[in-house]
């Protein structure tokens, strides 16, 4: 039985191509999208959202749009890495695909009640719309089957010394979600970093031959650009694809599980997932935490991914749920 998720994203190269696997892949029926801001406004996030929907053919999705600020504290964007548009590299066309009337927490709500079984959430941005919809909605928690999430480190940040974007950009967020009680699995950048999208992972995208292909390649083109200029990589992580990754294929990662921490007040440290991997604390595991990933098998999952939504239409439009 495929496993039913919904995307909290904040669109940004890497959710992108999270998208384009939950879409493709038959272990996965993706139930909607929510966004949020992070690599860009959420204003942004939401059009790239739409964008991406649009050129993987995926229709049928619900978008939703969330929240625009962190729970405390001003934002954080990510235009060095992602662009102005968050998005930036390809040449997008008009979105075909609508955002939904209501706001990502009431979608959320509104889901998790209608649907038969626990629903699988999968943030890959701050964890604003999460929190917000745990906070405002506890007699739904029982309706989460699990959060896999990308963010955090069990080593360095990115945005700081100490802090990865996600977690820093609403550290407030992340601290609830780390202290409900749910079943929790943590992506950093600890393995995803490992994840880089090599020229030879380019040339077998583009080597699809269709436009989607071309798209994806001048995502990942961008992406690599601003990874060697910003912090000197030889190629990009791509990050959040590994969440759908692990629920479509739970051998591809492995896992501890964990005491996660998140620090709030620390003058340098602040948003940093303080990771206590030899159980030092006697701190209670909260969460189970990548420390390995089979990085061929995972850009197997991306190319078939990209392959499959990139074939022509069946007559009658594209891929519908
Ligand atoms: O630190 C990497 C994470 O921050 C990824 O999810 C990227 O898209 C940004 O949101
Ligand atoms: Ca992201």
């Amino acid at each position: 039985m495929p496993v039913p998720v919904i995307l909290d994203c904040d669109p940004g190269h890497d959710d992108a191509f999270n998208i384009m696997l939950a879409a493709a892949h038959p272990r996965i029926e993706l139930l909607g999208i929510t966004t949020v801001a992070g690599n860009q406004t959420v204003e942004k996030t939401t059009l790239n959202a739409r964008r991406v929907c649009t050129a993987a053919g995926v229709r049928g999705v619900p978008i939703a749009a969330g929240m625009a600020e962190p729970l405390r504290g001003p934002g954080i964007v990510a235009p060095d890495i992602h662009g102005e548009s968050g998005l930036d590299g390809p040449e997008f066309g008009e979105p075909d695909v609508p955002v939904d009337g209501r706001d990502a927490v009431t979608f959320l709500r509104d889901t998790l009640r209608a649907h038969p079984e626990p629903v699988t959430l999968v943030p890959t941005g701050p964890l604003t719309n999460i929190a917000a919809f745990l906070l405002a909605h506890p007699e739904l928690a029982d309706r989460i089957e699990r959060i896999v999430l990308m963010g955090g480190s069990t080593e360095r940040g990115n945005r700081t010394p100490a802090a990865e974007f996600n977690i820093l950009a609403d550290p407030e967020a992340a601290d609830v979600v780390f202290r409900s009680g749910l079943h929790l699995t943590m992506i950093g950048l600890n393995v995803s970093h490992r994840a880089l999208a090599t020229p030879d992972v380019v040339a077998r995208v583009k080597a699809l031959g269709t436009p989607l292909a071309e798209m994806s390649a001048a995502l990942l083109t961008y992406f690599g650009d601003t990874y060697r200029e910003v912090f000197g990589f030889p190629a990009p992580p791509l990050h959040d694809p590994l969440t759908v990754a692990h629920i479509a294929a739970p051998d591809l990662l492995t896992l501890v599980h964990v005491p996660v921490a998140v620090e709030l007040t620390g003058t340098h440290t602040r948003g940093a997932t303080v990771v206590d991997l030899d159980g030092v604390t006697g701190a209670a595991p909260n969460a189970h935490v990548a420390v390995d990933v089979d990085v061929p098998a995972y850009w197997d999952l991306i190319v078939d991914a990209v392959r499959t939504l990139g074939r022509p239409a069946p007559t009658g439009g594209g891929l519908s749920r």
